[in-house]
């Protein structure tokens, strides 16, 4: 049956991997693309990326942080339920050229749609170095997979209970200038930043002294993820452009942090909300689709 879940890992305490059978998704689906996911019938759309297409399976993968009702609800499912709407591939696919040394920079959940772009960059022949970082070791996703994809992997959490203590800007910047801050210890042709939009910016703010092209991926809110509602819209060199169909890559230099973070906590009070009555209906944490 299509769009059901053949496959569940739990990554970290709040993070899923899901595994569902969507052959015609997986068979057109680039690095960088996403679906929208309706679970049942009164529930929301929401965008989560591809991590994973395999097209011989015919099977897509998702990576969903429970942080709000629709993906604490997600996280409740389980092998066997089917979600009821599956919509993809979606955006932009990503650009993989042979770029020469790229450094894919990952945080938190970010992490789970830097894979297939470095897969395939590396795939492509470019020399991939990646900074992957979490909050602590135990919130720490897919390492394993992105040090495949990697040339060269680099650990950051925020408490240093693994790798590098501090955030993966930092890493970026020591890794680029020699601490004396003289010549450049490493030259990176390209970066690709996914993760919180904070830390995209600060990666930004590295990445534009050293003069090197850096790609954001724009996770803003959606719905109809068609380019019809306007509600992902962002502003990208004094332009708007909807993340959906005009992303969700974009330029970080010409990227509006401080609009995009502004219009991510408009409906705080309400996911809140969301959130409070979902626990009440569900105290066990577990939901069941029927
Ligand atoms: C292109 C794209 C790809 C994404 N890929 C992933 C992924 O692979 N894994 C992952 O865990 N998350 C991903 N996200 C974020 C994910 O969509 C949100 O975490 C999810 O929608 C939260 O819904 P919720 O009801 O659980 O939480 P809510 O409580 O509703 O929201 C929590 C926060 O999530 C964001 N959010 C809420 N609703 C939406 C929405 N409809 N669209 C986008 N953001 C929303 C808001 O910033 C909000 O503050 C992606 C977002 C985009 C735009
Ligand atoms: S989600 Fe509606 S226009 Fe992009």
């Amino acid at each position: 049956m299509s769009n059901k879940i053949i496959r569940k890992e739990k990554l970290a305490e709040n993070i899923f991997s899901f595994t569902l059978d969507a052959p015609q998704i997986a068979k057109n689906s680039n690095p960088g693309q996403f679906v929208i996911i309706r679970i049942n019938e009164t529930g929301e759309r929401i965008p989560l990326t591809i991590a994973e297409a395999d097209k011989a399976d015919g099977t897509i993968r998702i990576i969903s942080m429970s942080i709000g009702k629709t993906t604490m609800f997600l996280s409740g499912l389980n092998i066997g339920d089917a979600i009821k709407d599956l919509l993809g591939p979606l955006g932009q696919k990503s650009r993989i050229d042979k770029f020469g040394s790229v450094v894919c920079i990952g945080g938190g959940v970010g992490i789970a749609p830097l894979l297939p772009i470095t897969k395939a960059l590396k795939e492509k022949g470019n020399d991939t170095v990646s900074i992957i970082g979490a909050r602590d070791k135990d919130s720490l996703i897919l390492e394993k997979e992105m040090s495949l994809a990697s040339n060269e992997i680099h650990i950051c959490t925020d408490d240093g209970s693994k790798g590098y203590k501090g955030f993966v800007s930092k890493r970026l910047s020591e890794l680029i200038t020699k601490k004396d801050g003289k010549d450049p210890c490493y030259k990176f042709d390209r970066a690709i930043a996914i993760g919180p939009p904070i830390m995209m910016k600060a990666v930004c703010d590295v990445t534009a002294k050293f003069n090197i092209k850096t790609i954001v991926s724009l996770n803003s809110v959606m719905i109809d993820g068609t380019g019809m509602c306007g509600t992902c819209r962002v502003e990208v060199g004094g332009q708007t452009k909807f993340a959906c169909v005009d992303g969700p890559e974009f330029d970080g230099f010409l990227v509006n942090f401080d609009l995009l973070i502004a219009r991510q906590n408009y409906y705080l009070k309400e996911e809140r909300e969301a959130v409070e009555y979902f626990t009440k209906e569900h105290p066990d944490g577990k939901c069941r689709l029927h």
